[in-house]
């Protein structure tokens, strides 16, 4: 089958390389006309691992290509995929849609024979309404449908998740279309994974009430971590032991910084303005979005109590930028906050992060990068984990120790035991895990 893909970031470029895997023929679409340049001479614009040997094979058999033409993409293609961005609208926290419609506008113009429009992005309910609505305008002879296919993958774990995801959700109101749809995804339903078909509109909820529910989970297991902090209970024992009940699962009941990335901040604000327009107003999410703000701002006082209630004049070395490991994307990072909040309490930045320190540049100011954790911690005054990837599990921790001028560690995400900690004389603060030395 022939597929275009109108958007060739963390999304697009990563389902455009999956799908081409199963044996469709793929082309990639940007407007970003480097982003193009770079996947042409085989450079990943992105990091996601596995990316580049996936793209790169898939390139060699010609079954996948890239390039800015998308009229001439579209021309001959069965389905088309809208996989750009819907960030937050300035102001308001509705979903900016200007990148969907320019799209819908730009296919409306290549459409030739019938054709499937998907919308993979994450868009409110009533998008697709609109997206047909803007097609139809647009080009009023073309043969189309307008399908909801909202994109569950995770960064970090993009090809895995795409391949062997927990359900398709295909939001369809026309028999060509789910035909189409059921042929380009035949390779996961031989797999036997779960398919709900069901209408446009539940559809695109269904994504927005997915990560609404995985942020509410995340900030009521960090309000338990406070409570835990104040009654000398362990967070970790409370995740496990209400995890293993399958009714509650153990997925993302860690506690931590709160949750940041380029999704939970601007799709729980996304379904409260909808769900406020339409008189429906989803209260615990409105609640679960204002709790996950101001703890980024508690994270960064855990740090002022660590060294004595005052970072001014401090250096402090700051492990992990991206919001998870294992990517790049700096999008609404829990770092950002933390790092910007503590520079405005005087305190000076060392920081390394694997992969994120490119994208670091754009959005933090007046930070000192440096190439590995150890020479990050020199002559630092306190050392802060705000990202957890694996190669800050097992640090040196004498040698830390001896490059610190004091044995201070601050673990936003709880990778390090306390006992350790302490056999190792170090002051050591985790999330919600009673013995803290450090109050609030
Ligand atoms: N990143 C994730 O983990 C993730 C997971 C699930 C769903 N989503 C959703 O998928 C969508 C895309 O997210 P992303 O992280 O891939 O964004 P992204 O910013 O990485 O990529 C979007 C790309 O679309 C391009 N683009 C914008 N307008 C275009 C146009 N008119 N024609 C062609 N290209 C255009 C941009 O240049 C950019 O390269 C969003 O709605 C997001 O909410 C993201």
């Amino acid at each position: 089958m022939q597929i275009t893909m109108v958007g060739s970031g963390y999304v697009g470029l990563v389902s455009g390389a999956c799908l081409a895997d199963f044996g469709h023929t793929v082309s990639c679409i940007d407007t970003d006309a480097q982003k193009i340049e770079a996947l042409k001479a085989g450079k990943m614009p992105i990091y996601e691992p596995g990316l580049q040997d996936l793209v790169a094979n898939n390139v060699r058999q010609h079954r996948l290509s890239f390039s800015t033409d998308l009229v001439a993409a579209v021309r001959g293609a069965q389905a088309v995929f809208i996989a750009v961005g819907t960030p937050s609208r300035r102001g308001d926290g509705h979903a900016d849609l200007t990148f969907v419609y320019q799209a819908a506008r730009a296919i409306a113009a290549g459409l030739d024979g019938f054709t499937v429009v998907v919308t993979k992005s994450t868009v409110p309910v009533g998008t697709g309404d609109e997206v047909e609505r803007i097609i139809r305008e647009t080009n009023p002879n073309a043969d189309f449908a307008v399908v909801s296919n909202p994109e569950f993958l995770r960064e970090g774990a993009a090809i895995d998740d795409f391949k062997r995801p927990d359900r398709i959700v295909l939001g369809v109101d026309d028999k060509r279309a789910e035909a189409v749809m059921t042929e380009i995804y035949r390779p996961l339903y031989l797999n036997q994974a779960p398919f709900v078909f069901t209408s446009r509109r539940t559809s695109e909820l269904t994504k927005y009430a997915a990560n609404a529910f995985l942020a509410t989970k995340i900030t009521f297991i960090n309000e338990i971590a406070d409570l835990c902090e104040q009654v000398g209970a362990n967070v970790q024992d409370v995740a496990r032991g209400i995890g293993l009940d399958k009714r509650i699962g153990s997925k993302f009941l860690h506690a931590g910084p709160g949750y940041g990335g380029s999704c939970f901040p601007k799709d729980t604000q996304a379904l409260i303005k909808t769900a406020q327009d339409f008189g429906a107003p989803i209260r615990i999410v409105e609640t679960v979005s204002a709790v996950n703000d101001q703890r980024k701002r508690a994270m960064a006082r855990k740090v002022f109590a660590a060294l004595g209630g005052s970072v001014r004049g401090k250096t402090i070395a700051v492990l992990g930028l991206t919001f998870k490991p294992n990517t790049d994307d700096m999008r609404d990072s829990p770092a950002i906050s933390i790092i910007t909040a503590l520079q405005d309490g005087g305190a000076r930045i060392n920081a390394f992060d694997p992969e994120g320190m490119d994208q670091a540049r754009q959005v933090l100011d007046d930070l000192t990068y440096f190439y590995d954790p150890y020479s990050c911690c020199e002559k630092a005054d306190a050392l802060v984990i705000v990202t957890e990837w694996d190669a800050f599990r097992a640090l040196d921790l004498n040698r830390i120790k001896s490059l610190l001028t004091a044995p201070i560690l601050v673990d936003l995400r709880n990778i390090y035991e306390p006992d350790d900690l302490a056999r190792h004389d170090f002051l050591y603060a985790g999330v919600g895990r009673g013995s803290s030395p450090v109050k609030k």
